[in-house]
């Protein structure tokens, strides 16, 4: 993208900016790591909620993006993409309609399913249209929020086969509450044992159904764990993208203190906007820039500078120094790596797009509040 011929510095804050030369390691990173396991990639959008990232990731050599919400998959379908997998399932009447209205214009639109009352409606409102649609079961590995203890996961999956429009194609696992337990080791452990009831599922459903041959899984906090699981056929991780200070606190295979394999592509500009006060001084970042879940946010210009931010109500935060050094002056524009970043994105309408000092474009975060 060309330069606009402005610089960050120019930038009215508090915004959001994604460094450009760091997004690009972290999805050439993924993807390459997951072609070297020989698997696919299918990122969650949800995570940065920008089309034209999407666009990026699929550039880069994913098959497909995944969805939380039908919202969110009618935006992109608007945007002109396809392969997309609705990752929660969609159960009322309503809600049905309008998937089976966007499966019209997208036919490779999946969605998981996880109760068979669910199956029956979605059946009928296909018949009703003369259409077949592409389901994953999603199998729930402990999280506890969504999909089929394991143990109901065969029967389901023979009542999906018996329907005649709809198609299995295989199951989902996600282990979210896996993904930032802190030590690497603990983590690894905890991931296998939590797979291993889906992965018995998948390989009976592989030997019994031809059109199984999905199995999608995992986040940005197992991604590489789960890459040595042969049955994993495609991982669904998000945040890898852009990152945030939850998922940078957690040990990584190489380093116990730090998630060493992707750098904070996302950050928070903010301005010192008053400093009267001894041991402190305000930004104009507050809750409604910054969503207060995860880790906190961390200071990381200026560089190497022992600054803290802290909430400060709903405009503003409160930056302190651990080290007693001196605090910035007003007009200082501090950068920020917000502490989770799918919530903090939704609170934005666009990306300022930085290579260096220089800002090269913007991007429109078109999911944003697709909440339904
Ligand atoms: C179902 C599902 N899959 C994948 C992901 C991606 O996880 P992460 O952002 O940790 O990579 C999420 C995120 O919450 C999710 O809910």
């Amino acid at each position: 993208m060309a330069s606009t011929g402005k610089y960050k510095s120019d930038l009215d804050t508090p915004c959001l900016v994604l460094d450009m030369n760091v997004l690009e390691q972290n999805l050439q990173k993924m993807q390459a790591a997951v072609e070297h396991a020989g698997k696919n990639l299918r990122p969650h959008v949800k995570t940065h909620k920008c089309s034209s990232l999407a666009r990026m990731q699929i550039g880069a050599g994913a098959i497909g993006v995944c969805v939380a919400k039908v919202s969110e998959a009618e935006a992109l379908v608007k945007a002109g993409l396809d392969n997309i997998l609705l990752t929660g399932p969609v159960v009322t009447p309503r809600k049905i309609e309008r998937l089976v209205d966007l499966l019209r214009t997208s036919p490779s639109l999946m969605v998981v399913v996880d109760h068979p009352g669910n199956i029956e409606l979605l059946d009928a409102v296909l018949r009703t249209r003369g259409m077949v649609m592409d389901v994953l079961l999603d199998v729930d590995v402990g999280l506890n929020r969504t999909g089929v203890r394991p143990p109901d996961a065969l029967a389901l999956a023979d009542r999906i086969v018996a329907l005649p429009h709809l198609r299995l194609l295989g199951i989902q696992a996600y282990a979210g509450h896996v993904q930032h337990i802190r030590s690497y080791d603990t983590r690894k452990h905890t991931s296998y044992q939590c797979l291993k009831e889906a992965i018995r599922v998948f390989r009976e459903l592989r030997a019994t159904v031809p059109t199984c041959t999905i199995f999608s899984a995992s986040g940005t906090g197992t991604f590489d764990i789960d890459l040595a699981v042969p049955e994993i056929s495609e991982l669904q991780v998000g945040s890898y993208a852009c990152m945030d200070t939850e998922y940078l606190e957690i040990g990584s295979a190489d380093n116990d203190a730090r998630f060493v394999s992707f750098d904070p592509a996302l950050r928070l500009l903010t301005t010192v906007i008053s400093a009267n006060h001894e041991g402190l001084v305000t930004v104009d970042a507050g809750l409604k820039s910054l969503y207060k879940d995860g880790g906190k946010p961390q200071v990381i210009v200026p560089e190497n500078s022992a600054l803290e931010y802290n909430w400060f109500g709903d405009e503003y935060g409160m930056i302190t120094s651990t080290d007693n050094s001196e605090l910035p002056p007003i007009g200082t524009v501090l950068e920020l790596v917000t502490s989770h970043c799918d919530p903090t994105v939704n609170l934005f309408d666009s990306y300022y797009l930085t290579r260096g000092k220089e800002v090269n474009g913007t991007w429109p975060i078109d999911l944003r509040g697709c909440s339904q």
